[in-house]
């Protein structure tokens, strides 16, 4: 398992983007994760597409947007245009959830679905033959900082179980509040993990010995279980 991790630029200090860029993927993350809000699906605005596009004109990494809104339908083709790899939409949101799905894909896109914690695992089933991703919230989703949901260790567990029975490929991930003992405790069930506050943008801390730390709880994690997790 190559467990990727992906900064959460709604924590960056976007008056320095340039060089939080540089420094968050000269620490090692593997992918920028871009949340996009309504106001209306959430509580809270957070980045947009010009935010975007400032982003892919400095990345050398792929980046991709967690799309936090209540008609998810009517951006596919713009973040699609914006060249995200992932574009993840909530299983609550659309009305027609594979057919949004479908879309991302036809799009060239990988088709992410992200589940809140409220939401039972059972909304996957039908979607599964065209989903690449799944984002585990494990925080309600609008907010950087927010304490982590201790279901969504089991939730996480009981997903990858269900992705065998249903020989899906798809990849897990986990979003909100992920801190290095998240990491440890689901270095074998996750294969990205979306990192702000909790586990990256730590006060006192720089980005690379913020990521040192994670990646020794997955080394940790594979001592204690024999599997690879690096
Ligand atoms: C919350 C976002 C998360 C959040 C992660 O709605 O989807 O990506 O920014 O930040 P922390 O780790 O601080 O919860
Ligand atoms: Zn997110």
């Amino acid at each position: 398992m190559n467990t990727q991790f992906c900064p959460s630029l709604m924590c960056v200090d976007f008056s320095r983007l340039a060089q939080e860029l540089t420094e968050l993927e000269s620490a090692g993350a593997a992918m920028f994760h871009i949340d996009i809000m309504d106001g209306h699906f959430v509580p809270n605005l957070a980045l947009g597409p010009e935010d975007i596009k400032a982003v892919a004109k400095l990345a050398t990494i792929p980046y991709d947007a967690h799309l936090m809104v209540s008609n998810p339908d009517a951006y596919i083709d713009k973040f699609a245009d914006l060249g995200c790899r992932i574009i993840y939409v909530h299983a609550e949101a659309p009305t027609h959830l594979h057919r949004t799905l479908t879309h991302i894909r036809q799009r060239g896109v990988q088709a992410g679905v992200a589940i809140n914690p409220g939401t039972p695992l059972g909304c996957l089933t039908e979607v599964l033959d065209v989903v690449d991703v799944v984002l585990v919230m494990s925080v309600n989703p609008g907010f950087a900082g927010q304490p982590f949901i201790a279901n969504a260790i089991g939730k996480t567990r009981r997903l990858r179980k269900m992705l065998a029975e249903h020989s899906s490929k798809a990849k897990i991930a986990i979003d909100g509040a992920v801190s290095p003992e998240i990491v440890k405790t689901l270095a074998m069930e996750a294969d990205m993990f979306v990192l702000g506050t909790a586990g990256l943008f730590r006060n006192n801390m720089s980005y690379v010995q913020a990521m040192q730390i994670l990646r020794e709880q997955l080394l940790e994690a594979q001592a204690e279980t024999g599997h690879c997790a690096v």
